[in-house]
């Protein structure tokens, strides 16, 4: 299994592209499975969970065709690829193809509003909590579906006629669940209302992807999303918008380090609550037209204190980025968990390294010390993954961090974007 390992370096300076959110490519990637005609995407980041997916969709009969390779090209990674699900040639999505990302349980969105069925694995994914389904089962039965839970599967059926429009708000705010009801809701009759909707960036960017395919749904951003359903959706083409939680997370690393990098096509208006944590830690953020610049030249990391929400609120996929962060602040931070209640992971690794780490319930309280030292240590899920990174970037010594499949989940191009600013980063293959 490959390994990575860093060796604290000293500041970061220069350029790092922003890639296109793996959170909206994966649903827009889905989103094919609701017409015939072909949907193109652009600035598609190259990751296994991109590939996983492919594999899971051409079991439903999605083609896909990957065009052209402009990774480093022009300056922004990404690349163009087409789906086409000309038929759907499978309503069922196995246990073996969905246990690996839990993103692929929304195919039973699209799949039932096209087929009028579909039977569907309980999901897999990182496992940093419970994560149930019932809000996308009661979304759907909302639209006049009908399920049943058996053997790890569920099973839905659209009443003759197919889904219809309906109300549904939700009891907590939910991403994926958010995604399936507009997905499922654009191909029903009638009007649904969507109360308590996800706003995040990429639920919208989603919208905008399913608008240009024909749908007609409006208020996505708000809290209440509207939909009149239609008959039929087409072809379009949309760019992936940029990754809020690779921008964040490269924010992070120059802020730990030190130093001068420009987040190229990155967008401050998808983190704002993340931007101004880091200010708060004595980092500038410029925005620019072109990107954001982050820099710290000097002076010491101020702790924070810092919760995640929903979206405009603190993101949870960058809680252990920034909580690595505070483990060099100047004082006593606190980060409080709310989305999820078992991300805290990766605390025990970072303690290898020598941070000082107290939880109680969903808040950790972080100890700014002076100094981490290398050691090996183990990914634990995605974004974790990343904490032990950004610790290993200013750590005395070589931290090896173990198990990075999960790095490659999430993140394209990691160890290239890294060392072309500076960082000492590689990647040991496996024998
Ligand atoms: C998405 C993101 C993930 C991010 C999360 C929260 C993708 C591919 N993944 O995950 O990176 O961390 O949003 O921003 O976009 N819940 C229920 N019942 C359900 C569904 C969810 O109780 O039926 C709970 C979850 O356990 C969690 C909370 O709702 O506590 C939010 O989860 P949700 O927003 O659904 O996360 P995902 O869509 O899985």
């Amino acid at each position: 299994m490959d390994r990575i390992v860093v060796r604290g370096n000293g500041p970061l300076s220069g350029t790092i592209p922003i890639s296109g959110a793996k959170n909206a490519a994966l649903p827009l990637m889905i989103a094919s499975l609701l017409t015939d005609e072909p949907l193109e995407l652009t600035n598609v980041p190259r990751l296994a969970d991109v590939v996983s997916l492919e594999a899971i969709l051409a079991n439903h009969g999605v083609d896909s065709l990957i065009k052209g390779k402009r990774f480093g090209e022009s300056g922004m990674s990404g690349r163009t690829m087409q789906l086409q699900a000309k038929e759907i040639v499978d309503t069922n999505a196995p246990y073996e193809l969905v246990r690996k990302m839990r993103a692929s349980f929304w195919v039973i969105g699209p799949l039932l509003a096209r087929c009028g069925e579909a039977r569907v694995s309980l999901p897999g994914g990182c496992a940093i909590g419970t994560r149930p389904v019932d809000l996308f089962l009661e979304s759907l039965r909302a639209l006049g579906a009908q399920i049943d839970v058996d053997g790890g599967y569920v099973n839905a059926k659209a009443p003759s006629g197919g889904l219809k429009g309906g109300s549904y708000t939700f009891p907590k705010v939910s991403v994926g669940a958010t995604h399936v009801m507009l997905m499922a809701a654009s191909l029903a009759s009638g009007t649904t209302t969507i109360k308590n909707a996800a706003r995040e960036p990429e639920v919208v960017d989603v919208a905008d992807c399913l608008n240009a395919m024909g749908a007609k749904i409006s208020g996505h951003g708000t809290s209440t999303i509207t939909v009149e359903g239609v008959t039929s959706l087409k072809g379009a083409s949309h760019a992936v918008l940029p990754d809020r939680i690779e921008t964040g997370t490269f924010a992070a690393c120059v802020a730990m380090t030190g130093g001068d990098v420009m987040l190229k096509g990155a967008d401050g208006s998808l983190l704002r609550a993340a931007l101004d944590v880091l200010e708060r830690t004595g980092t500038t953020v410029e925005e620019t037209e072109g990107g954001i610049r982050i820099a710290r030249n000097g002076g010491v990391i101020q702790p924070v204190d810092i919760v995640t929400d929903p979206f405009p609120g603190f993101p949870t996929d960058l809680q252990a980025q920034f909580m690595s962060l505070l483990t060099r602040a100047d004082g006593v931070s606190h980060v409080k968990e709310t989305i999820f209640e078992n991300r805290f992971m990766h605390v025990q690794e970072l303690a290898r390294l020598g941070a000082n780490i107290a939880i109680d319930g969903q808040t950790a309280t972080i100890t700014g010390v002076n100094r981490l030292s290398g050691a090996p240590v183990m990914a634990t899920d995605l974004r974790a993954s990343m904490s032990l990174v950004i610790a290993g970037l200013v750590a005395d010594g070589e931290t090896e961090v173990n198990r990075v499949y999960h790095l490659d989940r999430g993140f394209e191009k990691l160890e290239e974007k890294l060392s072309a600013v500076g960082a000492d980063i590689e990647r040991i293959g496996s024998d």
